[in-house]
């Protein structure tokens, strides 16, 4: 994107500066107006740059919006393995059954596994589970989890 308006700009300047400055008196004038033309065709240029630089700023954050792996996704992946497919089971016969927690509890208790404020005896193996999740991640499991 910078080296396109880097070379939109140097061409404009190159346009603008192909125009030789003259001394006589009368073609002043017609200089000035050739260059206030190329200037104003140039802040019209950058401004269509900006334009399009947030229009690919938007595209951009769409297409990671539709490529997040969804909550279930993620469930199925990271989760289900020790706490069953419907999070109905007893993980490694430790923990509670989580189906159905609220999304705000499943969170407090993730987070917590992750700064090493929450768990009981097998809290180490939480831990290992959580600490590769983003906040994001972590809030779209415990939406998931929270309609099991
Ligand atoms: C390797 C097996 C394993 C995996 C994989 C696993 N867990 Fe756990 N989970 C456990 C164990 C064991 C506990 C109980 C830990 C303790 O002693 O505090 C637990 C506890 C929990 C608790 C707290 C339950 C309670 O009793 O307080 C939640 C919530 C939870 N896990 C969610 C998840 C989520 C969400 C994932 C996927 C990102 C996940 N777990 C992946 C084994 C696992």
């Amino acid at each position: 994107m910078k080296t396109k308006l880097l070379l939109v700009l140097t061409l404009i300047l190159l346009t603008a500066c192909s125009e030789t400055p003259t001394q006589a008196p009368e073609k002043t004038n017609v200089s000035k107006t050739i260059v206030d033309t190329q200037l104003n065709a140039l802040k019209a240029a950058t401004k269509n740059v900006e334009a399009i630089t947030v229009q690919i700023k938007k595209t951009e954050k769409v297409a990671t919006e539709v490529s997040l792996p969804s909550g279930a996704n993620l469930y199925s992946q990271k989760c289900s393995s020790c706490h069953g497919k419907d999070a109905k089971k007893s993980a490694l016969n430790t923990s509670q059954a989580i189906a159905g927690w609220e999304s705000s509890k499943t969170q407090q208790a993730l987070n917590g596994y992750k700064n090493g404020s929450y768990g009981k005896k097998m809290k180490n193996i939480m831990q290992g589970q959580i600490v590769p999740l983003s906040d994001n991640d972590i809030k779209l499991i415990s939406d998931y989890i929270s309609i099991l």
